[in-house]
């Protein structure tokens, strides 16, 4: 039996107007997390939504809340999140000088913490923090919007992070976002990927929940056939 493939579709592709609607439809196609993605206009060239929409979702998700900060002042505003019902938290680790601090204020507070890389910073770089978070992400876009394409390299950078969770015998969840799609997901759950998160695949798709259930398969497939 193969680890199962954790999916975590990203509400940013769902209509906005219908956000309940969006998040029961993931729920029954059996997502794993509500991925959330906060941007600030300032870390990210876009801005998104904040605390008291993560609030609102809190009330009708029965899936925990994986919320992506996509911001900078991360130290500054992070009980706002907490605060909103976050389950899990995702910092970036260029956002602040003080990730360390960040991310053990993130357990002090009862959620799970996640730590990512942009595609311009290597995965050697957690080495520090790495064993004080729940989650590694691997952005395989530049994070700020959805419907981007996969980045090729980041399936290399996965295999590199596994490599090291590895050597230190560390098991953290090891999600990748941006771009994910059947094609990609089997590379990169191949490549030691174990939460997928997938925006444009799920909402764009004729049929979100056979999608979800494909992008899983894909994933659980590639891992089997090694
Ligand atoms: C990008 C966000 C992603 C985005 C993924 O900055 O962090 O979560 O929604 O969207 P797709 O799957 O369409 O690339
Ligand atoms: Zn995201």
């Amino acid at each position: 039996m193969s680890e199962r493939i954790l999916i975590a579709p990203s509400i940013l592709s769902a209509d906005f107007t219908r956000l309940a609607e969006a998040i029961k439809l993931i729920e029954e196609g059996g997502a794993d997390f509500i991925h959330v993605d906060v941007m600030d206009g300032h870390f990210v060239p876009n801005l998104t939504i904040g605390p008291p929409v993560i609030a609102a979702i809190k009330k009708v998700a029965t899936k925990p809340l994986d919320v992506h900060l996509m911001i900078d002042n991360v130290d500054a505003t992070i009980g706002w999140y907490l605060d909103a019902g976050a389950d899990w938290i995702t910092i970036h680790a260029e956002a602040s000088p003080h990730i360390h601090r960040t991310l053990g204020a993130i357990r002090a507070g009862g959620a799970k913490a996640g730590v990512s890389v942009n595609p311009g910073t290597p995965v050697d770089s957690l080495i520090e923090v790495i064993g004080m978070v729940d989650m590694v992400l691997v952005m395989s876009v530049n994070p700020g919007f959805g419907g981007q394409s996969f980045i090729e390299r980041s399936v290399d950078k996965v295999a590199e992070l596994r490599w090291m969770c590895d050597q230190l015998e560390l098991d953290p969840v090891i999600q990748v976002d941006g771009g994910i799609n059947v094609q990609t997901a089997a590379l990169v759950a191949a490549a030691g990927a174990n939460c997928l998160v997938a925006g444009n695949a799920v909402f764009g798709a004729p049929d979100p929940k056979a999608a979800i259930a494909e992008i899983r398969a894909a994933a659980e497939n590639a891992v089997e056939s090694q």
